[in-house]
């Protein structure tokens, strides 16, 4: 069970038992307040029983005045005395009505009153006739007395009575307030108990919860230390991308500034030299065609001239300057078909304006190392070779049916680079030029198209880098 569950319980009990607490103060009260009004009760009751008894007292002093001395006073002073007592009784008997032993002695006293009262009348009648028969005045008066002692021991039953009800609610009532006291004591005293638990409780998840906050607070702050240093190892790592990006793209550059340097050289040196040789090697094989050696020196020269002529165009297209990227890819796929023995079906579309030269050399690269690479890797017999104008782009297409590109290589290719330089430096030099490179290659053969927008081809013609 949580804590916080059971410091809600601890809280629900507490409050019952407050509440039980409060219903115990009110049975409490109304136990004082009956106990009050049994003793008002008793009280009335005491002076009902003294009012009869004085209403009797001077009826009977009243009577025996009036006997003795035969004054009407005290004839009037017995009648008025005698007619409150029924009134007297009366409300003794409603007063009493609940306590059946208490009615039981109202009948004896009504009876015994009634009884004396007749007593009265008789001696006043016989006073008033001036007779003195039997028993007469005397005998009356004992008589009357002795009713007197009667009404008196039952007034006394009657009091004892209610004290000794009284003495019984008070009794219930002391044993009322003890076991409230009692259980108010026990209730208040665990509630308190329980209200402090489920003090230190709440306190103690609410520390518990700013613990874990503070926690929460400094993994956070790590977290957000964490971010911030990765953040700037991304952007460092951003900045050597960059940096790495421009080196290679100077290197290949530089690279094609070599190559163009290498080619003019051979072709303007090497090249020159081996013509003249096979200029001057010329006459002499044709003055002496029985020494074949003259004739196996003209043949070298000529293959050396081949070669060297070969080279060079693979080293700098000659033709891509002064005929452009359309012309060059043509007499290249040629050379490459004869070459390799791949059959290659081109369409290559003449653009009407020439592109930009550094897209041109892009351009032509991608081509030779296309198929370059589907006469080392494809083992394909044939090949299509595709340029045109498409959608706002210039885009190269060079298709194989090979064996494709091994699943490895090609992702290696597309999460980084790839394996070799090749793949690599194409995409290098496209995003120079800022245009795409997309390989596609399955086991039915490899599709590199090289695309880039058109306005950007012609951007760089107009900003006066077209060799036109
Ligand atoms: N047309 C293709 N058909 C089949 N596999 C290919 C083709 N082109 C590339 N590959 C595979 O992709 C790999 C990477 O090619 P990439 O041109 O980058 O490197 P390379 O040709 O091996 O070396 P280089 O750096 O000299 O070009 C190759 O080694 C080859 O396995
Ligand atoms: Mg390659």
């Amino acid at each position: 069970m949580s804590s916080l569950l059971k410091a809600r319980i601890a809280f629900v009990i507490a409050i019952g038992l407050l509440l039980a607490c409060a219903l115990i103060v009110y049975g409490a009260l109304h136990a004082f307040t009956e106990s009050e009004r049994a003793v008002q009760h008793a009280q009335h009751i005491q002076v009902l029983l003294g009012t009869t008894e004085s209403a009797i007292a001077a009826a009977a002093r009243a009577r025996l005045t009036y006997v003795f001395s035969g004054d009407a006073d005290a004839l009037s002073q017995y009648n008025q005395a005698v007619a409150t007592i029924p009134t007297e009784l009366a409300d003794l008997r409603q007063s009493t009505r609940h306590n059946p032993e208490q009615q039981a002695q109202c009948d004896t006293l009504e009876r015994l009153v009634g009884d004396r009262m007749k007593l009265w009348e008789d001696s006043i009648n016989l006073k008033k006739s001036g007779q003195s028969e039997p028993p007469g005045q005397p005998e009356m008066t004992r008589q009357s007395v002795a009713f007197a002692d009667g009404i008196v021991a039952v007034t006394q039953k009657m009091r004892h009575e209610e004290a000794a009800e009284l003495e019984q609610t008070r009794a219930s009532s002391r044993m009322h307030l003890i076991v409230a006291v009692a259980f108010l004591a026990i209730s208040f005293i665990t509630a308190v108990l329980l209200l402090f638990w489920h003090y230190r409780l709440v306190r103690g998840e609410l520390e518990a919860r700013e613990i874990a906050e503070s926690q929460a607070r400094k993994a956070a702050d790590a977290a957000s230390e964490a971010e911030k240093k990765a953040r700037a190892s991304e952007s460092v790592a951003l900045a050597s991308n960059e940096a790495a990006r421009k080196l290679s793209a100077r290197l290949m550059s530089l690279q094609d500034e070599e190559r163009r340097r290498l080619s003019r050289d051979l072709h303007d040196s090497t090249g020159q030299y081996l013509a003249a040789a096979k200029m001057v090697l010329s006459p002499l094989a044709t003055a002496h065609p029985e020494d074949k050696r003259f004739a196996e020196c003209t043949e070298l020269l000529d293959r050396s001239l081949r070669e060297i002529r070969t080279l060079s165009h693979l080293l700098h297209p000659s033709g891509l300057e002064e005929a452009g990227f359309s012309v060059a890819a043509r007499w290249y796929v040629e050379g490459f078909a004869s070459r390799s023995g791949i059959t290659v079906k081109t369409d290559i579309q003449d653009l009407g304006q020439r592109l930009a030269s550094d897209v041109e050399i892009t351009l032509f690269r991608i081509l030779q190392e296309a198929l370059t690479n589907i006469h080392r890797h494809s083992g394909s017999r044939s090949a299509e070779v595709s340029f045109k104008a498409d959608n706002g782009n210039v885009v190269l297409v060079v298709r194989d049916f090979g064996t494709g590109i091994p699943a490895m290589a090609l992702e290696q290719f597309r999460a980084s680079g790839g394996a070799g330089v090749g793949l690599a430096g194409m995409r290098e030099r496209i995003h120079e030029v800022g245009g795409t490179l997309d390989i596609e290659s399955s086991g039915n053969g490899t599709c590199v198209r090289a695309a880039l927008p058109r306005s950007n081809s012609e951007a760089f013609a107009a900003g006066g880098e077209l060799a036109s």
